[in-house]
Protein backbone atom coordinates (compact mmCIF):
# COMPACT_ATOMS: atom_id res chain seq x y z
CA UNK A 1 0.00 0.00 0.00
CA UNK A 2 1.23 3.32 -0.93
CA UNK A 3 1.33 5.86 2.70
CA UNK A 4 2.12 9.55 3.03
CA UNK A 5 3.82 10.29 6.60
CA UNK A 6 3.13 13.52 7.45
CA UNK A 7 5.51 14.29 9.88
CA UNK A 8 7.49 11.63 9.03
CA UNK A 9 11.34 12.74 9.98
CA UNK A 10 10.47 13.50 13.54
CA UNK A 11 11.62 11.33 16.33
CA UNK A 12 8.47 9.20 16.49
CA UNK A 13 7.59 9.63 12.57
CA UNK A 14 11.17 8.22 11.38
CA UNK A 15 9.95 4.90 13.14
CA UNK A 16 6.45 4.93 11.68
CA UNK A 17 8.19 4.91 8.77
CA UNK A 18 10.59 2.72 9.28
CA UNK A 19 7.82 0.41 10.38
CA UNK A 20 5.36 0.58 7.46
CA UNK A 21 8.58 0.08 5.35
CA UNK A 22 9.70 -2.73 7.40
CA UNK A 23 5.87 -4.34 6.50
CA UNK A 24 6.45 -3.92 3.15
CA UNK A 25 4.24 -0.82 2.49
CA UNK A 26 5.85 1.81 0.06
CA UNK A 27 5.94 5.38 2.03
CA UNK A 28 6.90 8.69 1.54
CA UNK A 29 7.31 11.26 4.04
CA UNK A 30 6.33 14.77 3.65
CA UNK A 31 8.12 17.54 6.75
CA UNK A 32 9.02 20.52 6.84
CA UNK A 33 12.10 20.10 8.95
CA UNK A 34 11.38 22.31 11.36
CA UNK A 35 12.25 19.73 14.39
CA UNK A 36 12.40 16.81 12.20
CA UNK A 37 15.98 16.33 10.23
CA UNK A 38 17.22 15.05 6.82
CA UNK A 39 19.13 12.36 8.89
CA UNK A 40 15.95 10.58 9.87
CA UNK A 41 14.78 10.11 6.34
CA UNK A 42 15.68 6.58 4.81
CA UNK A 43 16.83 6.32 0.88
CA UNK A 44 13.59 3.59 0.43
CA UNK A 45 11.14 6.47 0.97
CA UNK A 46 10.07 9.36 -1.00
CA UNK A 47 10.64 12.43 0.32
CA UNK A 48 8.45 15.73 -0.02
CA UNK A 49 9.70 18.84 1.63
CA UNK A 50 5.95 20.56 2.40
CA UNK A 51 4.32 22.15 5.22
CA UNK A 52 1.06 21.45 6.41
CA UNK A 53 -0.20 25.36 6.99
CA UNK A 54 -0.02 25.65 3.47
CA UNK A 55 -2.79 23.95 1.79
CA UNK A 56 -1.55 23.76 -2.05
CA UNK A 57 1.57 21.85 -0.93
CA UNK A 58 -0.65 18.94 0.75
CA UNK A 59 -2.84 18.85 -2.40
CA UNK A 60 -0.16 18.86 -4.57
CA UNK A 61 1.30 15.96 -2.13
CA UNK A 62 -1.58 14.03 -1.91
CA UNK A 63 -2.89 14.35 -5.38
CA UNK A 64 -0.02 11.72 -6.23
CA UNK A 65 -2.23 8.85 -5.08
CA UNK A 66 -2.26 7.45 -1.59
CA UNK A 67 -4.22 4.16 0.39
CA UNK A 68 -3.67 6.56 3.88
CA UNK A 69 -1.96 8.78 5.80
CA UNK A 70 -0.20 8.91 9.33
CA UNK A 71 -0.48 12.14 10.81
CA UNK A 72 2.53 13.15 13.24
CA UNK A 73 3.37 16.98 12.64
CA UNK A 74 2.65 18.92 15.63
CA UNK A 75 4.24 21.39 18.34
CA UNK A 76 4.59 19.47 21.54
CA UNK A 77 6.19 20.92 24.59
CA UNK A 78 3.48 21.05 26.65
CA UNK A 79 5.15 23.79 29.15
CA UNK A 80 5.25 26.02 26.08
CA UNK A 81 2.03 25.78 24.65
CA UNK A 82 0.72 27.56 27.86
CA UNK A 83 2.82 30.62 27.08
CA UNK A 84 1.79 30.42 23.22
CA UNK A 85 -1.99 28.73 22.57
CA UNK A 86 -2.17 30.49 19.20
CA UNK A 87 0.81 29.05 17.84
CA UNK A 88 -0.04 25.56 19.06
CA UNK A 89 -3.77 26.03 17.87
CA UNK A 90 -2.61 26.68 14.32
CA UNK A 91 -0.13 24.44 13.78
CA UNK A 92 -1.58 22.05 15.89
CA UNK A 93 -5.53 21.74 14.87
CA UNK A 94 -5.80 24.28 11.58
CA UNK A 95 -3.13 22.51 10.58
CA UNK A 96 -4.93 19.36 10.83
CA UNK A 97 -7.80 20.68 9.10
CA UNK A 98 -5.32 21.15 6.26
CA UNK A 99 -4.62 17.74 5.90
CA UNK A 100 -8.32 16.78 6.66
CA UNK A 101 -9.30 18.92 3.83
CA UNK A 102 -6.85 17.80 1.26
CA UNK A 103 -7.24 14.17 2.29
CA UNK A 104 -10.89 14.23 1.65
CA UNK A 105 -9.97 16.32 -1.53
CA UNK A 106 -7.57 13.35 -3.09
CA UNK A 107 -9.71 10.28 -1.97
CA UNK A 108 -7.45 9.68 0.95
CA UNK A 109 -10.05 7.83 3.53
CA UNK A 110 -7.71 6.56 6.38
CA UNK A 111 -5.69 9.11 8.75
CA UNK A 112 -3.42 7.43 11.61
CA UNK A 113 -3.70 10.17 14.16
CA UNK A 114 -0.36 10.53 16.94
CA UNK A 115 -2.44 11.33 19.82
CA UNK A 116 -1.56 11.58 23.34
CA UNK A 117 -2.20 10.74 26.76
CA UNK A 118 -1.97 14.74 27.66
CA UNK A 119 -5.75 14.04 26.35
CA UNK A 120 -6.54 12.64 30.18
CA UNK A 121 -4.90 15.75 32.19
CA UNK A 122 -4.83 14.38 35.89
CA UNK A 123 -5.62 10.95 36.60
CA UNK A 124 -9.09 10.05 38.34
CA UNK A 125 -7.67 6.71 38.55
CA UNK A 126 -4.77 4.35 37.78
CA UNK A 127 -4.30 2.40 35.08
CA UNK A 128 -5.54 4.68 32.40
CA UNK A 129 -7.77 3.40 29.94
CA UNK A 130 -10.01 4.74 26.85
CA UNK A 131 -13.27 5.24 29.15
CA UNK A 132 -11.45 7.72 31.46
CA UNK A 133 -12.45 11.22 31.43
CA UNK A 134 -10.50 13.43 28.78
CA UNK A 135 -9.62 17.07 30.80
CA UNK A 136 -6.37 18.04 29.54
CA UNK A 137 -4.30 19.82 32.22
CA UNK A 138 -2.32 21.58 29.24
CA UNK A 139 -2.92 23.56 25.80
CA UNK A 140 -0.92 20.81 23.85
CA UNK A 141 -3.30 18.25 25.46
CA UNK A 142 -6.43 20.35 24.53
CA UNK A 143 -5.09 20.66 21.10
CA UNK A 144 -4.67 16.63 20.63
CA UNK A 145 -8.25 16.27 21.88
CA UNK A 146 -9.82 18.95 19.71
CA UNK A 147 -7.80 16.84 16.97
CA UNK A 148 -9.75 13.40 17.95
CA UNK A 149 -12.80 15.30 17.89
CA UNK A 150 -12.41 17.02 14.55
CA UNK A 151 -11.69 13.31 13.55
CA UNK A 152 -15.04 11.37 14.93
CA UNK A 153 -16.78 14.73 12.94
CA UNK A 154 -14.97 13.94 9.46
CA UNK A 155 -16.19 10.10 10.36
CA UNK A 156 -19.11 11.32 10.25
CA UNK A 157 -19.83 13.75 8.19
CA UNK A 158 -17.50 12.71 5.29
CA UNK A 159 -16.71 8.95 6.07
CA UNK A 160 -13.06 9.09 7.03
CA UNK A 161 -11.98 6.42 8.97
CA UNK A 162 -9.51 6.94 11.51
CA UNK A 163 -6.76 5.95 14.44
CA UNK A 164 -6.37 7.92 16.93
CA UNK A 165 -2.90 6.42 18.72
CA UNK A 166 -2.57 7.73 22.63
CA UNK A 167 1.09 7.59 23.25
CA UNK A 168 2.20 7.46 27.06
CA UNK A 169 5.89 8.17 27.23
CA UNK A 170 7.71 7.20 24.10
CA UNK A 171 11.48 6.31 24.34
CA UNK A 172 14.19 4.65 22.75
CA UNK A 173 15.45 4.28 19.22
CA UNK A 174 15.15 2.02 16.66
CA UNK A 175 17.26 -1.11 17.93
CA UNK A 176 19.06 -1.82 14.59
CA UNK A 177 20.95 1.72 14.68
CA UNK A 178 19.02 3.29 11.54
CA UNK A 179 17.46 5.85 12.76
CA UNK A 180 20.27 8.76 13.09
CA UNK A 181 18.72 11.88 13.92
CA UNK A 182 19.14 12.71 17.60
CA UNK A 183 16.80 15.88 18.98
CA UNK A 184 17.56 19.00 19.33
CA UNK A 185 16.90 20.50 22.80
CA UNK A 186 15.48 17.57 24.17
CA UNK A 187 12.87 18.10 26.89
CA UNK A 188 12.02 14.53 27.98
CA UNK A 189 13.70 12.53 30.25
CA UNK A 190 15.63 9.77 29.18
CA UNK A 191 17.49 12.03 26.19
CA UNK A 192 18.24 14.62 28.81
CA UNK A 193 19.74 11.86 30.93
CA UNK A 194 21.69 10.70 28.05
CA UNK A 195 22.69 13.96 27.40
CA UNK A 196 23.94 14.23 31.27
CA UNK A 197 26.19 10.66 30.39
CA UNK A 198 27.64 12.11 27.71
CA UNK A 199 29.18 15.06 29.67
CA UNK A 200 26.89 17.63 27.23
CA UNK A 201 24.72 18.88 29.94
CA UNK A 202 26.09 19.35 34.05
CA UNK A 203 23.60 17.05 35.80
CA UNK A 204 20.12 16.20 35.75
CA UNK A 205 17.47 18.24 37.46
CA UNK A 206 15.06 15.73 39.46
CA UNK A 207 11.73 17.55 39.45
CA UNK A 208 10.30 17.15 42.62
CA UNK A 209 11.22 14.31 45.24
CA UNK A 210 8.51 14.79 47.33
CA UNK A 211 5.60 13.35 45.11
CA UNK A 212 3.48 10.84 46.93
CA UNK A 213 5.25 7.74 45.32
CA UNK A 214 7.24 4.87 46.40
CA UNK A 215 10.55 7.16 46.35
CA UNK A 216 9.48 11.19 46.03
CA UNK A 217 9.39 10.97 42.46
CA UNK A 218 6.88 11.19 39.41
CA UNK A 219 6.00 7.67 38.30
CA UNK A 220 5.67 7.42 34.51
CA UNK A 221 5.04 4.56 31.52
CA UNK A 222 8.02 4.27 29.24
CA UNK A 223 7.06 2.57 25.72
CA UNK A 224 9.32 1.78 23.32
CA UNK A 225 8.93 4.02 20.23
CA UNK A 226 9.09 0.96 18.04
CA UNK A 227 6.42 -0.71 19.40
CA UNK A 228 4.26 2.19 19.09
CA UNK A 229 5.75 2.45 15.81
CA UNK A 230 4.32 -1.18 14.80
CA UNK A 231 0.92 -0.22 16.44
CA UNK A 232 0.44 2.47 13.28
CA UNK A 233 1.01 -0.43 10.95
CA UNK A 234 -1.42 -2.72 12.84
CA UNK A 235 -3.98 0.45 13.01
CA UNK A 236 -4.53 0.81 9.17
CA UNK A 237 -4.85 -3.28 8.87
CA UNK A 238 -7.74 -2.80 11.28
CA UNK A 239 -9.22 0.17 9.16
CA UNK A 240 -8.75 -1.90 5.91
CA UNK A 241 -10.36 -5.13 7.35
CA UNK A 242 -13.28 -4.04 9.36
CA UNK A 243 -13.82 -0.12 7.91
CA UNK A 244 -14.42 1.14 11.19
CA UNK A 245 -12.58 4.03 13.79
CA UNK A 246 -10.42 3.30 16.53
CA UNK A 247 -8.96 4.95 19.83
CA UNK A 248 -6.21 3.05 21.66
CA UNK A 249 -4.13 4.18 24.50
CA UNK A 250 -0.82 2.31 24.36
CA UNK A 251 1.84 2.26 27.00
CA UNK A 252 3.85 -0.36 28.49
CA UNK A 253 1.70 -0.72 31.66
CA UNK A 254 4.64 -1.01 33.92
CA UNK A 255 4.93 2.52 35.92
CA UNK A 256 8.58 3.27 36.20
CA UNK A 257 9.92 6.26 38.78
CA UNK A 258 12.61 9.31 37.37
CA UNK A 259 14.83 7.95 40.41
CA UNK A 260 14.07 4.20 38.99
CA UNK A 261 15.23 5.41 35.35
CA UNK A 262 17.87 7.30 36.44
CA UNK A 263 19.57 4.71 38.49
CA UNK A 264 19.05 2.02 35.68
CA UNK A 265 20.28 4.68 33.16
CA UNK A 266 23.77 4.36 35.35
CA UNK A 267 23.72 0.92 35.52
CA UNK A 268 23.80 0.27 31.87
CA UNK A 269 25.69 3.35 30.87
CA UNK A 270 28.03 2.68 33.37
CA UNK A 271 28.43 6.43 33.61
CA UNK A 272 27.85 8.33 37.13
CA UNK A 273 24.83 11.04 35.62
CA UNK A 274 25.42 13.59 38.90
CA UNK A 275 21.90 14.11 39.39
CA UNK A 276 19.39 16.92 41.81
CA UNK A 277 16.12 17.08 42.99
CA UNK A 278 14.75 20.84 42.63
CA UNK A 279 11.66 22.05 42.44
CA UNK A 280 8.07 20.86 41.13
CA UNK A 281 7.70 20.69 37.07
CA UNK A 282 3.85 22.61 37.19
CA UNK A 283 1.47 20.26 35.47
CA UNK A 284 3.06 17.10 36.21
CA UNK A 285 0.57 14.91 37.84
CA UNK A 286 2.39 11.90 40.51
CA UNK A 287 1.97 9.18 38.34
CA UNK A 288 0.37 8.29 34.53
CA UNK A 289 0.19 4.70 34.06
CA UNK A 290 -1.91 3.36 30.64
CA UNK A 291 -4.31 -0.16 30.09
CA UNK A 292 -2.97 -0.77 26.79
CA UNK A 293 -5.80 -4.19 27.14
CA UNK A 294 -8.05 -2.47 24.30
CA UNK A 295 -5.12 -2.13 21.91
CA UNK A 296 -4.25 -5.87 22.59
CA UNK A 297 -7.66 -7.05 22.10
CA UNK A 298 -8.82 -4.81 18.93
CA UNK A 299 -4.86 -4.76 17.05
CA UNK A 300 -3.53 -7.39 19.01
CA UNK A 301 -0.65 -5.08 19.96
CA UNK A 302 1.97 -6.03 22.62
CA UNK A 303 4.89 -3.80 23.60
CA UNK A 304 7.84 -6.47 23.08
CA UNK A 305 10.95 -3.48 23.64
CA UNK A 306 9.70 -1.78 26.36
CA UNK A 307 11.76 -3.12 28.97
CA UNK A 308 14.07 -0.59 30.83
CA UNK A 309 17.34 -1.95 29.41
CA UNK A 310 16.36 -1.86 26.08
CA UNK A 311 14.61 1.41 26.27
CA UNK A 312 17.91 2.95 27.74
CA UNK A 313 20.25 1.02 25.93
CA UNK A 314 18.86 1.12 22.29
CA UNK A 315 18.92 5.33 23.20
CA UNK A 316 22.26 4.94 24.46
CA UNK A 317 23.61 3.44 21.57
CA UNK A 318 22.34 6.22 19.41
CA UNK A 319 23.90 8.68 21.64
CA UNK A 320 27.28 7.20 21.69
CA UNK A 321 26.98 6.74 17.75
CA UNK A 322 25.65 10.11 17.16
CA UNK A 323 27.36 12.32 19.26
CA UNK A 324 30.73 10.96 20.25
N1 LIG B 1 11.73 14.92 34.44
C1 LIG B 1 12.70 15.32 35.35
N2 LIG B 1 13.75 16.05 34.87
C2 LIG B 1 13.86 16.42 33.55
C3 LIG B 1 12.86 15.99 32.64
C4 LIG B 1 11.81 15.25 33.12
O1 LIG B 1 12.63 15.02 36.52
O2 LIG B 1 14.83 17.10 33.21
C5 LIG B 1 10.61 14.11 34.93
C6 LIG B 1 9.27 14.82 34.76
O3 LIG B 1 9.00 15.62 35.87
C7 LIG B 1 8.32 13.62 34.64
C8 LIG B 1 9.17 12.54 33.97
O4 LIG B 1 10.53 12.94 34.16
O5 LIG B 1 7.98 13.18 35.91
C9 LIG B 1 8.91 12.42 32.49
O6 LIG B 1 8.95 13.72 31.92
P1 LIG B 1 8.93 13.99 30.37
O7 LIG B 1 9.05 15.45 30.16
O8 LIG B 1 9.90 13.11 29.67
O9 LIG B 1 7.49 13.46 29.91
P2 LIG B 1 6.02 13.86 30.41
O10 LIG B 1 5.51 12.73 31.25
O11 LIG B 1 5.97 15.20 30.99
O12 LIG B 1 5.26 13.96 29.02
C10 LIG B 1 5.40 12.97 28.00
C11 LIG B 1 5.23 13.62 26.65
C12 LIG B 1 3.84 14.18 26.54
C13 LIG B 1 2.83 13.08 26.81
C14 LIG B 1 3.11 12.42 28.13
C15 LIG B 1 2.19 11.24 28.30
O13 LIG B 1 6.21 14.64 26.47
O14 LIG B 1 3.62 14.69 25.23
O15 LIG B 1 4.46 11.97 28.18
O16 LIG B 1 2.49 10.49 29.44
F1 LIG B 1 1.59 13.59 26.86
Amino acid sequence: MKILVIGGAGYIGSHVTRAFLDNGHEVTVFDNLSTGSRENLFNEAGFIHGDIMRPEQLREAMSRGYDGCVHLAALKAAGQSMLEPAMYAKANICGTVNILEAAMASGIGTVIFSSSAAVFGTPRYLPIDEAHPKDPENFYGFTKLEIERLLAWYDRLKGLRYAAIRYFNAAGYDSLGRIRGLERNPENLLPIVMEVAMGIRKELSIFGGDYPTRDGTCIRDYVHVTDLAKAHVQAFDYILSHDSSLSVNLGSEVGVSVREMLDAARQVTGREIPARVVERRPGDPAELVASSKHGADLLGWKPVHSSLEELIGSTWKAYQTERQ
